[in-house]
């Protein structure tokens, strides 16, 4: 009964600084202390990257002090908002691969989770694109933690869905290689869900026959309509996070609007 708590997207700002007048800091603050409240039992926070906003020091520096107050461990990624030689130097207990990308495996009892780097750059330059790649290391790299996850069912983390979400501007910049991506998912046939960021919309469906969960951001929100071309607009809606917890059947996934969610129930 592993249960995950799922971040994405924090896009932290140096003190004084806001997104479309929301703070980041104080948004993302709620959201620990929340997590510390109700799922302290939690085994894991998973952070699916856009760590910050334009992966300055100062940034890593902040989201750090409040990362730190997590009570569960932590298990982070980062996205196209991100510089991995900043943030693994700000952070350096974080795990990172042989090849210097930022993911990792983790088992638990009932499921394994593969955490993957979609950052569009080799170690160490800043994106050459806001769009999400898999190098054939990563790949490679994604193919062993398959071959060798035994009878233990595959959570997929990654910042950059690997599929359209209906978003025109926003599915522009998803993974650029998502054939490849899929051919050595599909093959292995042992990956029970795909959790993805980067759209900060709440999105649930398949693709190529594999269910996947996108989740909102702590901080801003795409708006709606899909076809909007433009992928930088930002809408201020409730900030959230998602939960993964296994059961003996499946999976379930919610997504928790800790703004706005009220904890004492009362007779409707
Ligand atoms: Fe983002």
């Amino acid at each position: 009964m592993t249960k995950l708590i799922i971040f994405t997207d924090l896009h932290m700002v140096p003190e004084g600084q806001s997104i479309i007048g929301l703070d980041p800091f104080k948004r993302l603050a709620a959201g620990v202390e929340h997590v510390n409240r109700h799922h302290a039992d939690a085994e894991r926070v998973i952070i699916m990257g856009d760590l910050t906003h334009r992966a300055d020091r100062p940034s890593y520096e902040r989201l750090k002090t409040l990362l730190d107050q997590f009570i569960p461990p932590l298990a982070i990624t980062v996205g196209n908002h991100d510089h991995r030689e900043t943030f693994t130097d700000v952070f350096p207990d974080v795990a990172t691969d042989e090849d210097g990308f930022v993911q990792r495996v983790i088992d638990f009892p009932d499921c394994r989770a593969v955490i993957l780097d979609t950052l569009f750059a080799p170690p160490y330059d800043y994106p050459r694109s806001h769009a999400g790649f898999l190098c054939t290391k990563r790949l490679a790299w994604l193919d062993r933690q398959l071959e060798t996850a035994g009878d233990l069912p595959v959570l997929l983390f990654m910042h950059h869905p690997p599929h359209a979400t209906g978003f025109t501007g926003i599915d522009l910049m998803r993974l650029i290689n998502e054939v490849d991506f899929y051919d050595v998912v599909k093959r292995r046939g042992n990956v029970l869900h795909i959790f993805a960021g980067h759209v900060h919309r709440t999105i649930s469906g398949s693709s190529r026959g594999i269910l996947f969960s996108v989740f909102k951001s702590p901080v801003h929100q795409q708006p709606m309509p899909f076809d909007a071309p433009d992928a930088s607009l930002s809408v201020d809606e409730p900030a959230a996070y998602g939960i993964a917890v296994m059961t003996d059947t499946g999976i379930l996934v919610h997504t928790e609007d800790y703004e706005i969610a009220v904890r004492e129930a009362t007779v409707a």
